[in-house]
């Protein structure tokens, strides 16, 4: 369990309504924008300097207070799990070598991980479907399995107060230039109810539309990877039909949920998100959290900045 879990996973909102305790990664898509990197290693154990992506999302959640993590795992993607299995071998190997020690031990440490498989990728609704029998009616997070936020500027907590107080349906948000709407679920959104702006910077949903053209776009705040959902999003996923790409989309049924008349509300963060679901993401997630490292950052941004501006990057002196 994580060193992290004890306090604020048995909170209780100002609703009187208690703080989502699980959460589940849904991680079983087939990575097309990483082929074929992804063909053999999800994109999920892909390292950022010398933890998994997988292992940053995981400590994102417990540092939220949450020690019960549920992965969504498809063929061939059985290796994430046993990322945070026990090794003793690996462990009486590193006896004497106790920083490494304590690196492998941390990842058996850090929460419950639970298990369950999306036999067919038949989209993110349908995968977050999957999470029913271990969730049960209670309200639960939702962490995509390729993005995280920096650990010093969290964004999950104050998600997990939000929904606690609401009850309804709590999202995420950043916001991108205008011109690029077209790759992102773009909301619409309205000033939500003053007794809620102690949380943070938080909106009210009023709808959602997919991958805009930047003049039909209605805001330019994108949907993050982060959720935190109530238990009735379940049913709402089994009246779902497929949707865009012929997949059963999580965005339909919280639309569904949002029309019968759940709250739905997100947060505007302004913090610094690592999305790592394709090659250009995840070299800057690379560069960007290697150059803050303690161990290595002074020694790597030395060198990036002689390469930046060397011959061989094609910089400045070229
Ligand atoms: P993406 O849309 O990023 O799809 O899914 P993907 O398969 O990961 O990557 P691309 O677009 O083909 O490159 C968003 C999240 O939903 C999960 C993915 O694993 C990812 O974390 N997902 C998607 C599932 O678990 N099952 C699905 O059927 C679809």
């Amino acid at each position: 369990m994580s060193e992290h879990s004890a306090n604020p996973s048995s909170a209780t909102a100002a609703s009187g309504r208690p703080r989502a305790v699980k959460a589940v990664i849904p991680a079983a898509g087939l990575a097309t924008r990483f082929l074929p990197a992804t063909k053999a290693v999800p994109k999920e154990l892909l390292p950022v300097v010398d933890r998994p992506v997988l292992q940053y999302i995981v400590e994102e959640a417990t540092q939220a207070g949450i020690g019960d993590v549920l992965l969504i795992t498809g063929r061939g993607k059985t290796s994430m799990v046993d990322h945070f299995d026990r090794r003793p071998d690996l462990e009486e190997r590193l006896a004497k070598k106790p920083e490494l020690l304590a690196a492998v031990k941390r990842t058996e440490e850090l929460a419950a991980i639970y298990t369950c498989r999306q036999p067919e990728q038949l989209g993110l609704g349908h995968a977050v479907g999957f999470a029913e029998s271990h969730v049960g009616d209670a309200p639960f997070a939702v962490l995509l399995g390729d993005e995280f936020v920096k650990p010093a500027e969290p964004l999950l907590p104050a998600m997990l107060e939000l929904q606690a107080r609401t009850g309804g349906v709590v999202l995420a948000f950043f916001e991108v230039d205008a011109a690029e709407t077209s790759r992102y679920g773009i909301a619409s959104v309205e000033p939500a109810e003053a007794e809620l702006s102690d949380i943070g910077e938080v909106v009210r949903v009023t709808g959602m539309v997919e991958k805009p053209k930047p003049e039909d776009a209605p805001s330019n705040l994108a949907v993050l990877g982060r959720y935190v959902l109530p238990g009735t999003i379940f049913d709402a996923i089994r009246r779902t039909e497929p949707g865009s790409g012929g997949e059963i989309q999580l965005t339909d049924a919280m639309e569904l949920l949002r029309n019968e008349g759940t709250p739905v509300h997100a947060i505007v963060y302004r913090g610094t998100r690592y999305d790592t679901g394709m090659p250009l993401g995840y070299l800057q997630t690379v560069v960007q959290i290697a150059s803050e490292r303690d161990d290595l950052g002074a020694e790597f941004r030395k060198w990036l900045a002689e390469f930046v501006n060397s011959d061989a990057s094609g910089g400045p002196n070229t």
